[in-house]
């Protein structure tokens, strides 16, 4: 099964609430998300056996890996018993989690008893204050790191993102390849990205990926990897003294959409093509007016066959132009 540019689906991001502990300002500036802001009511989420239902549509169309993201995905208790029927009922051979480390330290156990494959951590920054800024709420960066080491004697694979800001947050590139090659972890540093419509974006903010690899190699000789999988979104490169690797995530310079297999689910149960889209599909809708599985599967993979997005590949032209198009939120889609 194909989309319109030839692309199979292969991933599927399920974001499991749009709600984070954290509100960095790339992605839920506190301004934003006050008080005043309404998230979503319980009976909209999708409970645990309509997302297993969900996931099992997309593994009939050939899913592989799923990666489950939010919002915080933690902040909901049955993640654990959410991994375990993706890896046992359904046999996903890769099921991931995308999380900002807060409480990893007390559930990594847990989840890695589930079956989870591993677990990608998001680390801003080491220091204290400048931590506190980019998580929004002066959450102690401490803890997160204590949940890395949590999931790493868990037997979980981590790996680190961090999102990289010009004048915010670059100057601390080196130190983070630091404390993490000394850990065995892989940091991906990923280019800032123009998401949602009210995280302050402006292309001066954007290290280009080609800049930090060059910084990197500087200082530790650096070797490019060829990729864990087709049209995996971080290039990869080794350090040639052997302490491991880094990745870069160029959605803005470089963009990878020829290969973008992921499809993205909304804690609403919307169908997302795109990181970039305000176009979503009521899947949950469906599942909820008595869709069988075989109707469920055929209704996607028609969405999936008209799929033509290219956003990241499209945005030098529409900036260019200086138009907008209106995009779903971060939080809510699952990044
Ligand atoms: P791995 O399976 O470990 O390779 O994970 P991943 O990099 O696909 O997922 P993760 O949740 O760690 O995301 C890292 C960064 O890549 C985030 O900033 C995502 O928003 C971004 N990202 C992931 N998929 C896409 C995509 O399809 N398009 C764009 N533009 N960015 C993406
Ligand atoms: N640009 C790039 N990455 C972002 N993330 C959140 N907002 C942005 C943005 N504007 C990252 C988070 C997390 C991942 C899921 O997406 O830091 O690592
Ligand atoms: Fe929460 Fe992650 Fe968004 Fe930060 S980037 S506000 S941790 S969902
Ligand atoms: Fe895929 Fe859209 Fe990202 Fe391009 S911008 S890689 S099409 S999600």
């Amino acid at each position: 099964m194909r989309d319109r540019l030839h692309r199979p689906l292969r991933d599927l991001r399920i974001s499991v609430t749009d709600r984070c502990n954290f509100r960095c300002p790339y992605c839920m500036p506190k301004e934003v998300f006050g008080a005043g802001h309404a998230f979503l009511k319980d009976p909209q989420l999708m409970s645990l056996g309509e997302l297993v239902r969900i996931a099992g549509a997309f593994r009939a169309l050939g899913v592989e890996k799923v990666r489950l993201t939010g919002g915080e995905p933690l902040l909901r208790a049955d993640v654990p018993d959410l991994v375990r029927a993706l890896k046992q009922e359904l046999g996903l051979p890769d099921v991931a989690l995308t999380t900002n480390g807060w409480m990893l330290e007390k559930r990594a156990a847990a989840l890695k008893a589930a079956g989870l494959d591993r677990v990608n951590v998001s680390v801003d920054s080491l220091d204290e204050a400048r931590a506190g800024q980019l998580n929004g709420l002066g959450f102690n960066v401490a803890r997160v790191l204590r949940g890395v080491d949590a999931a790493a004697a868990a037997g979980l694979p981590v790996k680190i993102n961090t999102v990289v800001q010009r004048g915010v947050n670059d100057g601390e590139v080196l130190a983070l390849c630091e404390y993490f090659r000394a850990r065995g972890h892989t940091v991906r540093f990923i280019e800032f990205m123009d998401v949602g419509n009210t995280n302050h974006w402006s292309a001066e903010r954007v290290v280009p990926a080609r800049e930090l690899v060059a910084r990197i190699a500087a200082q530790w000789p650096l070797e490019p990897v060829g990729p864990a999988y087709r049209g995996e979104v971080a290039a990869r490169y080794r350090y040639v003294d052997g302490a491991g690797e880094i990745g870069v995530i160029s959605s803005v310079t470089e963009p990878f959409c020829r290969d973008c297999h992921r499809a993205r689910l909304s804690a609403d149960g919307k169908l997302y093509t795109c990181l970039f889209t305000s176009l979503g599909h009521d899947v949950l809708g469906r599942l909820r007016g008595g869709a069988s599985d075989g109707e469920m599967a055929e209704y996607l993979a028609g969405i999936w066959g008209a799929r033509t997005d290219r956003y990241s590949d499209e945005r030098a032209e529409l900036l260019a132009a200086g138009q907008t198009r209106p995009k779903v939120e971060m939080s809510y889609i699952g990044g």
